[in-house]
């Protein structure tokens, strides 16, 4: 596994403002090199503000937002139209500001009550638009991190299986049942991206990078092809125990 890239950034607006370069970057070459660029979105509230920055000047212009294919990392059992939905929050943050054709929006159906149906399906979806490869690599994948470790809807003490792409897993602590892509499918990714702000979530944080016995579900995402960047504010860093370098000189290059 290659250590993960951490990004410290003072506060959260140049959290968000490094965010959403960052992503720029990642979708900018991953349309380079393929002419098209598959990308999953996360839901939380730290998303959020990144999501409204990218449908806003330069980032509207700068990025061909027609050629990317759209997915959620994991879903609310809800309608697309609830006040919980991840996809009503991305659509209305980014997607409904951006010109991207409907065939490219790929949302889990939240709102089927069969929720182990709505993960198969899914499942389906994303091995259709795979053509054939064993394990979808999709080009960037955005992940939160909550304050007990989970990520995606994957929680502490939730169990899955680890041979699927997508599952339904209920969740004790929330009494609901998620839908959500699991580290085998998230692992195959070109290019991983946390975003985690605030002092709540600082002793997970430390935990998921600096112990390596932690079985948080966050910890288990450990891409093949790349390391992971975790992008995060001071305070969601304030219990790191190693010396990491600023952000200003760990600013990735044009060719990420
Ligand atoms: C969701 C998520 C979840 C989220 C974390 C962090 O649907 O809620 O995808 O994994 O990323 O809970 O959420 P915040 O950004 O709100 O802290």
């Amino acid at each position: 596994m290659k250590e993960p890239s951490v990004q410290i950034l003072s506060d959260m607006d140049s959290l968000v403002s490094a965010a959403a370069e960052e992503i720029a970057r990642a979708l900018e070459a991953a349309l380079r090199e393929r002419g098209s660029a598959a990308f999953v979105l996360t839901g939380g509230t730290t998303p959020k503000p990144v999501y409204e920055t990218l449908a806003q000047s330069p980032y509207r212009e700068r990025i061909a937002w027609e050629k990317i294919d759209f997915f959620w990392g994991d879903e609310r059992c809800v309608p697309p139209d609830h006040p919980e939905s991840n996809y009503r929050m991305a659509w209305q943050a980014l997607l409904s500001r951006l010109t991207v054709p409907e065939h490219r929006i790929h949302r889990i159906l939240g709102e089927l009550e069969d929720t182990e149906q709505a993960a198969l399906c899914y499942e389906a979806e994303i091995r259709r638009l795979a053509a054939g490869t064993a394990i979808p690599s999709f080009d960037l994948v955005l992940l939160g991190m909550g304050e007990d470790g989970h990520t995606a809807s994957l929680f502490p003490g939730t169990a899955w299986d680890p041979d699927r792409l997508v599952v339904a897993v209920w969740v004790p602590r929330l009494g609901r049942r998620r839908i959500s892509m699991t580290p085998r499918l998230l692992n195959a990714a070109r290019r991983v991206i946390f975003i985690t702000a605030g002092q709540a979530k600082a002793a997970a944080l430390a935990k998921v990078l600096e112990d390596p016995a932690n079985d948080y579900p966050a910890g288990k995402i450990q891409p093949e092809a790349d390391s992971v960047t975790w992008m995060v504010d001071k305070p969601a860093a304030s219990l790191l125990a190693s010396k990491r370098m600023p952000a200003s000189s760990h600013l990735r290059g044009e060719d990420r």
